[in-house]
């Protein structure tokens, strides 16, 4: 295992079968990825950055290959588990977004709280705390409806973190968004990384968001190209 290593993939591979036809959305893909900082992955579209993003967050299986999180191997461990990793070990913030269109700012934080585990007691101060982080304070009591697109996401972004991941996963968390919203969205991704040490794994297809990433791993149809500074295959 590399120092502080996080999350490791070893010969990936996930192949979809449809109709009589099989897609090789990902193609032997090892890769490595330290605690803390930005991880960027990028390529065209039908690269397989989604395909990838749901497998490093368990979401997803692989056809063959593994890979390993804080030293297990999620694909080989029973759904449960894999499950209770995902809930408690890892926040996921989706393109969409995707809160509850009947709760407020603050109920949607503190659902997410009450399905990672947490007790009830102290669940609304975290919550809070959370949409203050983002700047949102003002908002917990708004509806998703009476909020913009990117205050919408920074609620999503709240919710992701508010159980303390050890890693955040974002899926073009920018792509429905203007690219004033889009920046506010990675700012605040950047603070936590720079005041929490927070790891943050994001797809893109934003060039101007590769300039701020720690390091950078591109795909190809379903392969990695050489990573660039800072990434690392094992
Ligand atoms: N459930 C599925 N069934 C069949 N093929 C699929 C499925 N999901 C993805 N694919 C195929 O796998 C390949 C990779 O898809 P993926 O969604 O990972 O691409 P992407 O890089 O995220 O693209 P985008 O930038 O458009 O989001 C594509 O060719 C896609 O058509
Ligand atoms: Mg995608």
């Amino acid at each position: 295992m590399t120092e502080n290593e996080l999350i490791r993939t070893e010969n990936l591979v996930r192949i979809f079968k449809s109709g009589g036809s099989e897609v090789h959305a990902l193609d032997g893909v090892s890769l490595c990825i330290r605690q803390g900082g930005l991880t960027i992955l990028n390529g065209k579209s039908g690269s397989g950055k989604t395909t990838l993003i749901n497998q490093l967050s368990a979401l997803d299986q692989p056809t063959s290959g593994s890979v390993w999180f804080e030293g297990q191997e999620l694909s080989a461990l029973p759904e449960r588990e894999r499950d209770k990793i995902r809930r408690t070990r890892m926040g996921i913030v989706f393109q969409s977004v995707a809160l509850i269109s009947t709760m407020t700012a603050l109920e949607n934080v503190e659902f997410g709280l009450r399905v990672a585990g947490v007790p009830a007691a102290g669940r609304k101060e975290r919550a809070l705390e959370c949409l203050e982080y983002v700047g949102l304070g003002k908002r917990a009591g708004h509806l998703p409806q009476e909020m913009s697109g990117g205050e919408q996401q920074r609620v999503a972004i709240a919710r992701a973190i508010a159980h303390r991941p050890a890693v955040i996963f974002a899926d073009e968390p920018t792509a429905q968004l203007d690219s004033g919203m889009g920046l506010q969205v990675v700012s605040v991704f950047k603070k936590l990384i720079a005041e929490q040490g927070a790891t943050v794994i994001m797809t893109t297809h934003d060039p101007d968001l590769m300039q701020v990433a720690d390091s950078v791993f591109t795909l190809r149809d379903g392969r990695l190209l050489d990573p660039v500074e800072g990434g690392e295959t094992p």
